[in-house]
């Protein structure tokens, strides 16, 4: 990673170079996101599975900015719960302008002497060496204020980079503040910038508001620092990187240029993705070597996917962790679940919270498990509900097995041991437990423990009447042939009907 370092940052010896210089960051995110339609703050939006601040901040980290201050407003206390202590937070009230609300963070400041990244919430794809690049022009230029901008295709609703002649000539025009003229420039101010910490809250007090929208302008500071010391501009090359959701159309922009970038990430360390365009990543999923992804697999949270396992697609899985080279057949939906290694889940599997399956278990179709240990090697094929069970190795769980966890008022487990062989379609009625290498004969209602090493069953006598299918089927013939003789005419069926009755 670039060293970030100074032109005026004369001093030799090592100890003076190795301290990093004083960086601090305030990242706003205290407006409404109007263009959203949203009854959800803007920067609470999520791309790749985290809210764009969240990203905002996660790209500051490397830089470790030392405070870094977020400045909230709109729906306070639901951003500051997402954030937790991590950062400080600081309140603008009322939302005047993004200069005023860089302004809400003089305080959390006082005594800060250095630089300060100032970046807005809402631009959530910038990365990490493009921040430390900013902060290293800015400290190898005299400037007071130093703006990250790009050129792109399209630059309504963005600030334009003006640049006049000479000395002093660097302003930022906001769109609706912007002539004709001004319209037609493709760079743009991204609303990421390094300003000097002295210079910054001074003018910030001192900021007008005689603009279109009637608001504090911290893009004016530019134009400010320009006049009377200096600016710069870093001008950014890949313009995906500097976009600002402003719309819920910017916001599935965003979500694709991320998607691709997470995917390229994997591909880059190992990962196969079949068909990366149906496969959906968040930005917290870890995916192993060698693994193999199908189509349409969407992988949530804080999903973590061991090495050479196989998705055949069509799976969701949410905070689960998946164990070496598990298959995952098509159609398995998982949420915070455990999958043990070499396991084997699905086609058409549901593992609900807390199911928790060890090494080689098979999880077969229409299999449902929840807040259930099922140990290494233990095999529930077909049609299964396993609900708050503690389940060990080696046994074998039947088609249609069902744990009654459930009594309308609480929820009972279920304990089954090691080398357990159950019948298909058993119920065992919760609280109950079957001791290690018991036996469940098919079709059994279990509602008392089973001894290790017993055979259970309910005595359900089956009888047999030989020969019953032939009388059964005359009977049958003649009824229909009764109903077709009468064949309805409109009346007749009324009359058929009222015979019948008598
Ligand atoms: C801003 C810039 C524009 C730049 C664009 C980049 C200004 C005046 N304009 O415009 O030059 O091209 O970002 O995306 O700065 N915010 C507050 N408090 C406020 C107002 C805004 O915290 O009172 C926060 C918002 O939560 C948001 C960020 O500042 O995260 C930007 O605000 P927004 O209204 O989206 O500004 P833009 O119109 O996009
Ligand atoms: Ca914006």
């Amino acid at each position: 990673m670039m060293a970030i370092r100074t032109s005026k940052d004369t001093a030799s010896d090592d100890e003076r170079a190795a301290e990093p210089l004083p960086l601090a960051a305030v990242v706003i995110a205290a407006g409404q996101g109007k263009r959203m339609h949203s009854e959800r703050a803007k920067v609470l939006h999520e791309i790749g599975g985290r809210a764009l601040v969240e990203h905002v901040l996660a790209a500051l980290a490397p830089l470790r900015p030392d405070p870094a201050v977020v400045v909230v407003g709109h729906q306070a206390e639901r951003v500051r719960q997402l954030l937790g202590d991590k950062v400080t937070t600081v309140l603008q009230k009322d939302q005047l302008g993004t200069g005023h609300a860089v302004l809400q963070a003089k305080g959390a400041l006082r005594g800060f002497d250095g630089d300060i990244l100032v970046l807005c919430g809402d631009v959530p794809l910038l990365r990490a060496e493009t921040l430390m690049e900013l902060v290293e022009a800015h400290r190898s230029s005299d400037a007071k204020a130093t703006v990250l901008s790009v050129r792109v295709e399209d630059p309504s609703g963005y600030g334009r980079i003006v640049r006049g002649a000479g000395e002093g000539q660097l302003r930022i025009v906001e769109d609706a503040d912007a002539s004709d003229e001004e319209q037609h420039i493709d760079e743009i101010n991204t609303g990421t910038y390094c300003f000097d910490a002295a210079f910054l809250f001074r003018e910030l007090s001192r900021l007008g508001r005689e603009n279109a929208q009637r608001e504090y302008y911290l893009t004016d500071l530019v134009e400010v620092a320009s006049r009377r010391f200096a600016a710069t501009c870093l001008m950014l090359e890949d313009e995906d990187e500097a976009m600002g959701i402003n719309t819920r159309a910017d916001l599935a922009r965003a979500e694709s240029v991320l998607q691709d970038r997470l995917i390229a990430h994997w591909l880059e360390s190992g990962v196969t993705f079949l068909d990366p365009a149906t496969a959906f990543l968040s930005a917290g999923t870890i995916i192993g070597a060698e693994t193999v992804i199908g189509p349409y697999v969407r992988l949530d949270g804080t999903t973590v996917i061991g090495k050479g396992c196989v998705f055949e697609g069509a799976s969701h899985l949410r905070d689960t962790r998946v164990g070496d080279g598990a298959l995952l057949r098509w159609g398995v939906v998982a949420d915070s679940a455990r999958i043990g290694s070499e396991a084997k889940i699905g086609p058409f599997a549901h593992l609900r919270p807390e199911a928790d399956l060890g090494e080689q278990v098979h999880i077969g179709n229409f299999v449902e498990v929840k807040k259930s240990r099922v140990g290494a090697r233990t095999k529930a094929n077909h049609l299964a509900y396993i609900g708050d069970a503690d389940v060990g190795k080696d046994s074998n769980l039947g088609a249609g097995l069902i744990t009654c966890n459930y009594d309308g008022l609480d929820k009972h487990r279920t304990v089954i041991g090691d080398r357990v062989q159950i019948g298909s379609d058993t119920q065992l009625v919760a609280p109950v437990r079957l001791g290690d290498d018991s036996y469940i004969a098919a079709g059994s209602t279990i509602t008392k423990d089973v001894e290790p090493g017993s055979l259970a069953y309910n005595d359900k006598p089956q009888r047999t009447r030989a020969g019953w299918v032939a009388g059964f089927r005359a009977r049958a013939q003649g009824a229909a042939k009764a109903r077709s003789g009468a064949a309805p005419t409109h009346g007749a069926a009324k009359t058929g009907g009222k015979k019948k009755k008598g």
